[in-house]
C-alpha cells in the first residue's frame, strides 16, 4: 500500500498572461478553473504519465508532455533518478489562452518539489516549468507559469537571469474571462507578431506597464484601468478572435476597468472592481457570442493571491 508521504495531489490554477500591456512579462492567477495533478513515487526510475482526464488528445509519453519535460528538468538539477507516476485531471482546456500547459507544468514541479523535499525556491520552479512552455509553444515564456507558482500578479523583470517579482493584488479585483470555443495555438499566435516595433509605440507600452504595476501597488483602480492598453500585440492578434472588438466595447460599457486578449487567445479577459461589476461584464460578453451563435465558456474569478496548492 502507498504511504501517504509517497503521494501528493495539487490544484494548479489557470492564469492570464500579458495582462494587455505586458507581453511575456505580466500575468495573474485565477481561482478557477485549474488542473489537478497527482504524483506518486515508484521504484521504476521512470517518469510515467498514467492518465490524462479531460484532454485525451494530449500525449502520455513523458518526453512529449509538458509535465514530463518540466519534471525531468527538476530531477536533472536535483541529480535524482526517482521514479514517478503522474495522473492529470485537466480543468484548463488546451489552446484556450488561460495557461493550460502552464497549469500542468507549474502544478507538476510544485508537487514534485514538495514530494521529494527538494527545497527549490519559486524562481527555480518557474525555470523548470518554463521547459514545459518551451515544448508547448516553442518559446520558454514565463508569464503563465510564474503567477501559477507564485500566485497573484507577477512580473518577469528579466529572463536572463530569470528574475520574477510578485506584485500586489488589490483585494477587490475580479476577472471575467470568456473562452469562445475555437482553438488558437500559442505558436501560431506568436508567429503573426512583428519582431521590431516603432519607438513611439514602445513608449506608450512601457508607460502602461509602469502604470499598471504602480496601480496594483497603490490599489488605484482607475490607474489600473488606464494602463490596461496594448498598442503592440492586441491590434495584430485580435483579428484571430471573432467578435473581439464587440466583446471589448461591451465590457467597458458594462463597467470593466479594461479588457484585452488573455495570453495568446482566443480567451478575452476583463478586470473589474468588485464582483457585481464582473458579473455584469460576464453578461455583456456572453451576449456577443449568443448573437454570433458561437459556443463559449465564461468564468468570473477573483484574482487568486495563491499559486498551486496541495489538495
Ligand atoms: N506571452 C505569451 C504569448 C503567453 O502571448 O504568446 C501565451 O499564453
Amino acid at each position: 500500500m502507498t504511504k501517504e508521504s509517497d503521494c501528493i495531489s495539487v490544484f494548479a490554477p489557470a492564469t492570464v498572461a500579458n495582462v494587455a500591456c505586458g507581453f511575456d512579462v505580466l500575468g495573474f492567477a485565477l481561482e478557477h478553473p485549474g488542473d489537478e495533478i497527482t504524483v506518486k513515487k515508484t521504484n521504476t526510475k521512470k517518469i510515467i504519465i498514467t492518465k490524462i482526464e479531460g484532454a485525451e488528445d494530449l500525449p502520455l509519453d513523458a518526453d512529449k508532455n509538458v509535465v514530463g519535460v518540466a519534471i525531468k528538468a527538476l530531477l536533472q538539477e536535483l541529480g535524482s533518478d526517482q521514479g514517478l507516476e503522474i495522473s492529470i485531471k485537466k480543468g484548463v482546456k488546451p489552446g484556450s489562452g488561460i495557461g493550460s500547459s502552464a497549469a500542468s507544468s507549474a502544478g507538476a514541479v510544485v508537487a514534485v518539489n514538495k514530494l521529494l523535499k527538494a527545497g527549490f525556491d519559486n524562481t527555480a520552479l518557474v525555470r523548470f516549468a518554463m521547459e514545459g512552455e518551451r515544448l508547448a509553444s516553442g518559446t520558454a515564456h514565463a508569464d503563465n507559469v510564474a503567477p501559477g507558482i507564485f500566485g497573484g500578479f507577477t512580473l518577469v523583470r528579466s529572463y536572463s537571469p530569470l528574475d520574477v517579482v510578485k506584485l500586489n493584488t488589490p483585494k477587490d479585483l475580479y476577472c471575467t474571462v470568456i473562452h469562445p470555443q475555437i482553438e488558437v495555438k500559442t505558436s501560431d499566435a506568436r508567429s503573426v507578431l512583428r519582431i521590431s516595433l516603432p519607438l513611439k509605440k514602445a513608449v506608450v507600452q512601457w508607460g502602461n506597464v509602469g502604470g499598471l504595476v504602480a496601480g496594483l501597488f497603490l490599489e488605484d483602480y482607475d490607474l489600473i484601468g488606464r494602463s490596461l492598453e496594448d498598442v503592440i500585440v492586441e491590434p495584430i492578434r485580435s483579428v484571430l478572435i471573432p467578435g473581439f472588438d464587440k466583446v471589448k466595447f461591451n465590457s467597458i460599457q458594462a463597467g470593466a476597468l479594461g479588457c484585452s486578449i488573455s495570453g495568446s487567445g482566443p480567451s478575452i479577459f476583463a478586470l473589474s472592481k468588485g464582483k457585481a461589476t464582473a458579473e455584469k461584464v460576464k453578461k455583456a460578453m456572453s451576449e456577443v457570442y449568443e448573437n454570433f451563435g458561437i459556443e463559449y465558456i465564461v468564468y468570473v474569478s477573483k484574482v487568486n493571491p495563491n499559486g498551486v496548492k496541495e489538495i
